[in-house]
Formats: C-alpha cells, structure tokens, sequence
C-alpha cells in the first residue's frame, strides 16, 4: 500500500495483518480498508472456524473463507495454502455474495489447501466429547467445524488437498487411507457418497483452484501490493498460544508467510490488530475477564456474538501483558486499535499492565506457558479517565477533522498504548462501518523492548 509518512511517499510491497489477542478484533475491518490499495489478499490459515465481518453501505457481510479483497473491484482475494477448505461451504459463499451482487473482485483458491471434510466435523465433536467426558475442564470449547481434525490428517499426510478434487485421478485411493484411519467414527458418511459429492464439488470450483504461490510471487516483482489476511489471532497460535486452548494452526505472522508461500525477506510490515479492550471465544485463560453489569455492558454495547458459531463471546479488558507478548512475537510495525467507541461513556477504563503470579512475583511481558499457572495470575490494573459516547456528531468530525477531532482522553490512552507496547498505533477504528477507521500516522520510531520470563 502507499502511505504518505516523513519521508514522503513510502511504497510498501507484502502486509500481514494479524489478530493480537483472541480473535474477533476485526481484522476483516482493517483488511478491508486496507485492501482498497492492494491488489492481492491473502487468507493464509484457519477455515470456516473464521468470521470477518464487514460492513459496506450494502449491508453487512460475514466472509468465512475468502478474503476479503473479493469485495473489491481489481482485486484478487486468495484462500491460500495454509488453509483448511470446506469445498461445499466455499461454493455456498461465494453464490451468497454473488447473489447480493457483492463479488467485485476475483476469487482465486490454492491447490494446497487442504479439504475439511464432513467426517471432519464428526471427529471434531467426537475429540470435543472426549476430552470433556476426562474432564471438562479440558474442553477447549472449538467452533466444532472440523478445524482440528483437518490439520491432523494433513500432518498425518493424508489429507486430501483441493488439487485432488479438481484433479481426481487419486481421489479414490486418498479417500479409502483416509477412511481407514477412521475406524473409531461411527455412522461417518458413506465413502462412495463422499467420493461423488466431492468430484461434484470439486468440478465446480476448478473455475477458481489454482497453484497461488507464483501469482504472489509475480507481483512481487512487479511492486504490487499484497495483504496477507491473517484468521483467528497470535494468541490462539497453537504453539505460542495458551494452549491446549488454542487453534491448529499458525494465526502470527510467521504462520502467515508459511501459509501464503510469501518468503520472510519479502515482509514490509506487520499489523496488529486489538480491541481497545479485550474478548474471548472459546474456553481458556482470560485475566482480565469481566462479568457482571460491566461484562453485560461489553457484550451489549461491543455487540460480542461470534460471527460464526452465534456464542456469546466473554468480555474484559485489555491486557498489556499480552499485546507486548504479541508485539515481539510478531514483530508489530503498527498496531490498529478497534471498537474504541463501545468504551464511549466509562468513567474510567482499566487496562492490565502487569500480573501477580501465586508466587508473589510479577510480569509485564511473558504470560506463563502452562493454563494451571495462567489460571493463578491476578491481573494489575491501572485506570484511565474515559472519553465521551461516540455521537452520530463526533463521527462525523472525525471524518471530516481527522486526528484532532479525537477525543483527548482517547489520544492519551493510544499514546499509553504504543508507549507499553513500544509500536505506534497507526490505525484507529471508531464504529462498524467502512467509514470508521481513522490513519493515525506512523509515529516516532521505535526500540525493542527487553523480556523478562516471569519464572526467573
Ligand atoms: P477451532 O479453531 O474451531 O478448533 O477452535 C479452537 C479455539 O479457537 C476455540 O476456543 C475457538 O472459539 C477459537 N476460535 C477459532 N476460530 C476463531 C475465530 O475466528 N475467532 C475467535 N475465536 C476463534
Ligand atoms: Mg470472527
């Protein structure tokens, strides 16, 4: 994308943009506004567990697993090879946007990316069952759309990839090693039914699959913009993430190159994406959760259900542990700070800036790596005088003033932000429609910062 800054005119080739907390902190917002100067988008993880949720003048969209470049004219959203693809609902998708006359840019699907299949979401409620008959304290509350299971047989290698439906030659012979590693499902589909459902499918969207990998790699050579659209979130990584609590796959930054083919070196910047205070879906540890009358104001005024699985989402504040964790994890450039006009109103806001482990020790950067230990943080906050509701006026002065017609509350609280977190925060969004995102400028540079794990 081209940005002015200090320099002048900066021309910036490959983005990620990438969710900073757990999910839900409209990343599809961003890209979006982002994407009105890219020509690629990229989905590089995660499959119809996702819902990125835009508002055009049109009406509102929920995109599960195309990028959402396809909502742009000139643009090419691609779902990428990291990705886990459900062929049916993709197909579904893509006639829904059709149908409302909302598909303006093209749609273009890896050979890649793997198959979720029905058997999937069976073996996803069958893993969800088992772990809470153990013990239900192990539930790690999934979307049940298979996600897991997925990734399983594709590290197993034998998933079965979206070139195998467009070219199906093998399909018969991947499907019966699929179904043999099976035996503990019972009543799965039968294998035949599959077999001519997925060819059905398959010869549908041959239209759209495509080796992805070269198309990026051309325009990085030719200086085209690229946006690689992360799902999910950093905190929901199933390595650096709070897991088993976590999803199965890669929503950093890192992921999102090992998901899009897009080599390190090529990377210009890493956005990252919170709400101005925090949620969850899901079971695992939240410590700045909020319940009660302030939980309730949250989820009402945030609107907090998930876009995909209808869930109420729990609610609390921001928590600077984490984003600085997030930061150097994924290397931030610049942060977007979202939903900062549902916090319209409070007297004061808190945000945790430390936590109190069991032990009497604290930490500022480093969440413990176990969830029973996560479970015994008490989280240190420290509150900040609250800016006014978010008039239809102020939008609109906003809009029209830009930065200056922030309120000054809310700049200071921005400004506490990139200081903790030592990332200038570049963008800034207001309200659910298009409209509502404010660039901010980019800011003094900035250093790193020094980690102190919290068991030393
Ligand atoms: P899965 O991705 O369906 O396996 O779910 C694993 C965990 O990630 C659960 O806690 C889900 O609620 C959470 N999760 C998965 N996708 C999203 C998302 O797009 N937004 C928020 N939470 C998600
Ligand atoms: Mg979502």
């Amino acid at each position: 994308m081209r940005y002015p800054d200090a320099a002048g005119e900066r021309f910036t080739t490959v983005t990620v943009v990438v969710g900073a907390q757990f999910g839900d902190e409209g990343k599809g917002k961003i890209t979006d506004y982002l994407a009105a100067h890219a020509r690629f988008v990229v989905r590089t993880g995660g499959g119809p567990n996702a819902g990125h949720t835009i508002h055009l003048p049109q009406g509102k969209v929920v995109l599960h697993q195309l990028a959402c470049g396809v909502l742009r004219a000139g643009v090419t959203g691609i779902s990428g090879p990291g990705m886990v693809v459900d062929p049916a609902a993709l197909e579904t998708e893509i006639l829904d946007l059709q149908q409302r006359d909302l598909l303006k840019g093209e749609v273009v699907v890896s050979e890649r990316a793997h198959v979720l299949l029905p058997i999937h979401q069976l073996e996803d409620a069958w893993e969800e069952d088992l772990r809470n008959s153990k013990n239900p304290a192990e539930s790690v509350g999934t979307t049940r759309r298979g996600i897991g299971p997925a990734y399983e047989d594709r590290y197993g290698r034998w998933g079965i990839r979206m070139v195998d439906l467009v070219h199906p030659a093998d399909l018969g012979q991947r499907l019966d090693l699929l179904y043999a590693t099976k035996s503990f499902l019972t009543n799965p589909p039968p294998r035949d039914e599959l077999e001519a459902a997925l060819r059905d499918v398959g010869s549908r969207l041959a239209m759209y699959v495509r080796p992805t990998e070269p198309m990026l790699w051309n325009a990085i050579s030719e200086g085209s913009s690229i946006i690689l659209e992360g799902a999910q979130s950093a905190l929901l990584d199933v390595d650096f993430g709070t897991y088993p609590f976590v999803t199965s796959s890669h929503p950093t930054a890192a992921g999102a190159l090992v998901g899009s083919g897009i080599p390190p070196s090529e990377l210009d910047e890493v956005v990252g994406v919170a709400k101005a205070y925090a949620t969850r879906v899901g079971a695992g540890p939240f410590p700045t959760e909020v319940g009660g009358e302030m939980g309730e104001f949250l989820l009402r005024e945030g609107n907090e259900r998930g876009a995909t699985t209808g869930r109420p989402r729990r609610c609390g504040w921001l928590d600077l542990v984490l984003l600085r964790y997030v930061a150097r994890l994924n290397g931030f450039t610049s942060l977007a700070i979202t939903k900062a006009d549902v916090l319209g109103g409070l007297d004061e806001i808190p945000i945790c800036v430390g936590y109190r482990m069991e032990s009497g020790e604290t930490t500022t950067d480093y969440p413990p790596i176990q969830a029973s230990e996560y479970a015994k943080v008490t989280p240190i906050y420290e509150k900040f005088p609250g800016w006014p509701p978010f008039t239809q006026r102020l939008r609109e002065k906003i809009r029209r003033e830009g930065t200056q017609a922030v309120p000054g509350a809310l700049k200071r609280f921005l400004r506490y932000v990139a200081q903790e977190t030592r990332v200038p925060v570049e963008y800034l969004s207001y309200g659910a429609e298009r409209d509502d995102t404010l660039w901010l400028g980019r800011g003094a540079p900035t250093h790193p910062v020094t980690i102190t794990p919290w068991t030393t």
